[in-house]
């Protein structure tokens, strides 16, 4: 059941945010931009620096193809502002901001990636309420990206998730299987409890030298609603099963 109120509670976050028509933020919305918001000082005037570059939404749609000929295509566009894409042109670094990567949304109606704040902050209060000890989730921020509209629209801002060093694909797999009892146990509560779908192996990341210890680096939220039956399933492929023994249903 908590997972329908959850995905409920996250469609209407969405919703609330995709229909404001104009560049008047209702109360909630300046609350959550401001609660969220990389706070002023060295750190915020070298993001500002970096992405007053960054390559709008607007533009992008119809230069998907790889044969594309005509500039300015979306390679260009990025690499000339010094982005580096590290998953289809959604997920980037700049080796000027070592601290953060960027997400920005795939679309400029679909709010999916702004509700990856809202997701981190549901899974964090949900860390403290169940006394979780192995479970982490990096810091995120909503940052307004400089010169454009208040508006909370994937146009106009991009999520900031502080970057950690990982295990490459191979090593994450087996620290995963190898993951104690204790771990398994909070990352099924975290699926049962704060609806926490996107569980396959890439976005559980097994910290190098922190024996134990996962962070959730993908929160994108999902805006439909599937049993945690299912996320759990997901997980558990990845499991040893002798750890697995004895972990109660869902
Ligand atoms: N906080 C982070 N620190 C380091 N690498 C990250 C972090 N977040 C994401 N990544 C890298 O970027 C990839 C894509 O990020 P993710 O949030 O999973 O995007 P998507 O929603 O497209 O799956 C991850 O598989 C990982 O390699
Ligand atoms: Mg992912």
């Amino acid at each position: 059941m908590a997972y329908k109120i959850w995905s409920w509670a996250v469609v209407l976050l969405l919703s609330v945010y995709s229909v404001t028509p104009s560049a008047t933020l209702s109360e909630e919305e300046a609350s959550f931009i401001t609660k969220h918001a990389l706070p002023d000082g060295p750190l915020k005037d070298k993001v500002d620096k970096v992405m007053a570059d960054f390559p709008p939404l607007h533009g992008m749609h119809g230069i998907n193809r790889e044969h594309d000929a005509f500039p300015p295509t979306k390679y260009t566009l990025f690499h000339q502002a010094g982005f580096v894409p590290l998953k289809e042109f959604r997920v980037f670094v700049h080796y000027d901001l070592p601290e953060f990567l960027i997400k920005r949304g795939r679309t400029s109606s679909d709010l999916k990636n702004i509700g990856r704040i809202y997701m981190a902050d549901k899974m964090r209060e949900c860390i403290k309420k169940f006394q979780m000890q192995n479970i982490v989730i990096p810091q995120k921020y909503l940052y307004h990206l400089p010169g454009k509209p208040a508006r909370i629209h994937n146009e106009n801002y991009v999520v900031l998730s502080e970057k950690l060093a990982l295990r490459n694909k191979e090593e994450n797999l087996k620290a995963l299987w190898h993951l104690p009892k204790q771990t398994v146990q909070e990352l099924l509560t975290l699926i049962k409890e704060c609806g926490y779908h996107d569980s396959h192996a890439y976005n559980i990341a097994c910290l190098p030298n922190r024996e134990g210890i996962v962070a959730i680096i993908d929160t994108e939220p999902q805006t439909h609603s599937v049993s945690p039956r299912v996320y759990r399933a997901r997980l558990m492929q990845y499991l040893n099963p002798e750890t697995c023994a004895g972990l109660g249903d869902l």
